[in-house]
């Protein structure tokens, strides 16, 4: 993503902790972008907007549809470069240094440390979340990308376990087929296409090859032939979603599991959020499985607030930051957002089985070297190399390109885009 401003914003404004404006002198407000339409998401966003206003907060909604985000951040551009920035937007990863390169974004420090959010967000994260030392943005959740979900159902009737590698994954798509059944519902957007991309990438060139290719462009890992494996496994998953399957939404695919029309989904968890939206079991009605292979992508949803003149609005921004890292924000957002808490002190108690799944696997990975930035949900590489690969991965989907074509149009689409 490349932002040219004309007379960028010099500096940025300091945001101060919303006890600075206790005394009541400004009124919360808040504009705030986002691109959580879906049920579950809408759902998890309202859990936001009416803490807001139960704060005193205004909140003016500006949703702009579109799963993974790529319609809002072109709406985003748009208002920046008119000079009519919101308040707020969902910005994350390595989007927020871009555009606190820009000049635009505010400084968010003082709410971040009168809250301690260094003593209570995991390291790796917190990162994201800083700007030459400053706090630039305040982070919602994490959500894990590496997932299978399926109707438990369907599964059952077929004589299938979830599969733990995709060989398993092969050959219960197979039976799936023959039984008639959708084996994989799938959502033809290069963002969905991204997203089965990468799953299939962590568990064929595993945590450490998943890093060298998406994290540091290693050229070698690129080229390789475990990377051609990744480019097979595609081409064979490409023959198990059904014929309707380009420009679904991503929750209609999800909605298609519900229903037992397709047994598989490869999704993130905000794919959970529309379970649990339609009143789903985890366990009885969907079960949820890591991707085959070792490792976590994670993907963390944050706000960042943009330089805007007005104390109502500055007030609007901190009450904002506070709210999103708050703990009771965080338990009730992410029981309904299919996410887990990014604070690392608030009980699982009232999560579901998947939620600590994700959880003891994130801790498990933390520790085994295998905790990963999602590059499909912009987590891992700015927006020109992300883009770069995405454009490569759906560009084979939805062909008969060969592997070893999509391996060599891989490697010079990130070259040309460095
Ligand atoms: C991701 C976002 C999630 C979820 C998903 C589908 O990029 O981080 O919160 O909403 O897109 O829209």
């Amino acid at each position: 993503m490349t932002i040219k401003l004309l007379g960028a914003v010099s500096g940025m404004a300091i945001i101060a902790s919303s006890a600075a404006f206790a005394d009541g002198h400004a009124a919360p407000e808040a504009e705030v972008l986002h691109y959580w339409t879906s049920g579950g998401e809408a759902r998890s966003v309202a859990v936001l907007q009416e803490e807001f206003a139960a704060n005193g907060g205004t909140w003016t909604d500006m949703p702009v549809a579109g799963g993974g985000g790529d319609a809002a951040g072109t709406a985003l551009r748009a208002r920046v470069l008119a000079g009519n920035a919101p308040t707020a937007a969902q910005i994350k990863g390595p989007a927020i240094q871009e555009w606190y390169e820009e000049g635009v974004l505010a400084d968010i420090s003082e709410v971040a440390e009168a809250n301690n959010w260094s003593g209570i967000l995991p390291e790796a994260i917190a990162g994201h979340m800083q700007c030459d030392g400053t706090w630039c943005a305040a982070p919602v959740n994490v959500h894990r990308v590496d997932w299978i979900w399926a109707n438990a159902e369907v599964l059952e009737a077929n004589g299938i376990e979830m599969p733990t590698t995709w060989d398993e994954f092969n050959a219960a798509a197979e039976t799936l087929q023959a039984a008639g059944v959708i084996p994989l519902a799938h959502g033809g957007q290069a963002w969905q296409d991204a997203t089965v991309f990468e799953a299939v990438a962590l568990g064929i060139l595993g945590a450490d090859g998943f890093r060298k290719a998406f994290v540091e462009l290693d050229m070698d890992t690129i080229k390789s032939d475990d990377m051609i494996a990744v480019f097979d496994q595609m081409r064979t998953m490409r023959g198990y979603v059904d014929d309707n399957f380009s420009g679904r939404d991503w929750n209609l695919a999800t909605a298609m599991v519900m229903n037992g029309e397709a047994a598989f989904q490869i999704m993130g968890d905000w794919a959970k959020g529309e379970f649990m939206a339609a009143g789903k079991v985890p366990g009885e009605d969907f079960l949820c499985l890591s991707t085959p292979g070792d490792g976590f992508l994670y993907n963390v949803d944050s706000f960042a607030m943009f330089a805007v003149d007005g104390d109502d609005k500055q007030a609007g921004q901190a009450l904002l930051a506070e709210l999103v890292v708050g703990e009771s924000f965080q338990e009730v957002f992410n029981l309904n957002k299919g996410s887990i808490p990014v604070r690392t002190d608030v009980a699982l108690d009232n999560f579901d089985s998947c939620a600590t799944l994700s959880a003891d696997d994130m801790a498990a990975s933390n520790e085994g070297g295998s905790l990963l930035p999602s590059y499909a949900h912009g987590m891992a590489l700015r927006g020109a190399q992300a883009g770069a690969i995405t454009d490569t991965v759906t560009a084979h989907f939805n062909s008969d390109m060969s592997s070893e074509d999509a391996v060599q149009m891989l490697a010079d689409a990130i070259a040309n885009s460095l």
